[in-house]
């Protein structure tokens, strides 16, 4: 397949998106398009998404190369003559040039199989929007010898031919909390015959705030957002209990754990000098992506090679789960440089389509690399 043809596989997925764990039509798409070259592919039991591997005639290590599928339910507004035919859904992350840039590298690594030491597993991941994609990947065991994984994400705000490689963490941890405080209702013309928990979830509201303010390094990003406040129904009684909810994304696994320790202490204590008590729930989603400082040097040395500048782009407090595949080993989250300068997840968000052959060129040379290192 030459860069026209990959670029019009990107293309037609862009004008089909589909919605995570719906992605049927491009999963069928990818697999014809893997068969067609006699890539295999991993028996992995997904409804969507697929894993290819390209096995080496000499031996290596086992390399895997990371791209995600899905849309976002969006109205697309580009204007583009390839723009989503799907009403409401549109790839506004960019998924599209992902899949079509890992397709790219697999028939590449495909037509040097016979020089390839080592193994190479391709990974088309379905559901990366709605968070759990990555988890049912991996829980299909297929993963579990891969020494090394690198994934790919577009990046608006840098040109095609600019690769965006940072070590350390590049992405937030995302968690959720949930808090009740529990009072005691009454008539609103007697608060003293009540447990009032609204003053108690207003001073918590507050006080959340100074997690990041007085406790957390002044040179380390994290965020504590309070998102929803909800108590009573009406404006002459005192209710029983008040609800909070809301995220803290945090870049250094240290913030995030002593982010969870304050506030459910501040909870605790806070709803008790209010006579009240509290259930603190604090839920774990993906983990902050935290790049491999060590390979980050090893992939700026192939992009040099095959033709690349490269740039550190800014860090997000957005997340990927691409964090769940570094869990388990070292590895590295790539920027490519894909142009619009349009923000992702937004309406009019694009990618310029020259981006994805020579991006392909570069994850099939990074994967050969590294497959054959010692
Ligand atoms: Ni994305």
């Amino acid at each position: 397949m030459d860069g026209e043809k990959l670029i019009a596989f990107f293309k037609d997925l862009h004008s089909h998106p589909e919605l995570g764990n719906y992605e049927y039509r491009t999963t069928r798409r990818i697999r014809e398009a893997l068969e067609a070259h006699g890539i295999e592919m991993l028996d992995s039991g997904m409804e969507t998404g697929c894993i290819a591997v390209i096995r080496g005639e000499k031996p290596g290590r086992v390399i895997g190369l990371r791209s995600d599928i899905d849309a976002l339910p969006i109205s697309e507004e580009t204007g583009l003559p390839y723009a989503s035919q799907e009403p409401g859904v549109m790839h506004a992350c960019g998924h599209d040039s992902h899949a079509a840039i890992m397709l790219g590298a697999a028939l590449l690594l495909k037509e040097q199989e016979a020089e390839l030491s080592g193994t190479v597993k391709v990974i088309f991941q379905p559901a990366e929007e709605v968070d759990n994609g990555a988890r049912n990947v991996l829980a299909t065991g297929n993963l579990d010898d891969v020494d090394e994984f690198y994934a790919v994400h577009s990046y608006p705000w840098f040109r095609p031919g600019v690769l965006g490689i940072k070590e350390g963490p590049v992405m937030a941890s995302v968690d959720k909390i949930d808090i009740t405080i529990r009072g005691k209702s009454s008539h609103a013309g007697y608060p003293y015959r009540s447990i009032d928990p609204i003053p108690a979830a207003a001073a918590l509201a507050l006080s959340a705030q100074t997690v990041v303010s007085r406790n957390i390094n002044a040179f380390s990003p994290a965020v504590v957002s309070i998102t929803r406040i909800s108590a009573g129904n009406t404006w002459n009684v005192i209710p029983e209990t008040a609800e909070l909810e809301g995220t803290v994304r945090t870049l250094n696994p240290e913030d995030r754990d002593m982010t969870e320790q304050h506030l459910r202490r501040m909870t605790e204590h806070i709803a008790a000098a209010h006579g009240c008590t509290a259930a603190f729930t604090y839920t774990r989603g993906s983990a902050a992506v935290i790049n491999d400082a060590g390979l980050c040097e090893k992939a700026r040395e192939v992009a040099r090679e095959t033709g690349f500048e490269t740039d550190l782009q800014e860090d997000t407090m957005g997340a990927e789960d691409f964090s769940d595949y570094l869990a388990r080993r070292p590895g590295v989250f790539i920027r490519v440089g894909t142009g619009g300068f349009v923000e992702s997840h937004h309406s009019r968000f694009r990618v310029e389509p020259e981006a994805i052959p020579p991006a392909a060129a570069f994850f099939a040379r990074l994967a050969t690399v590294r497959a054959a290192a010692d």
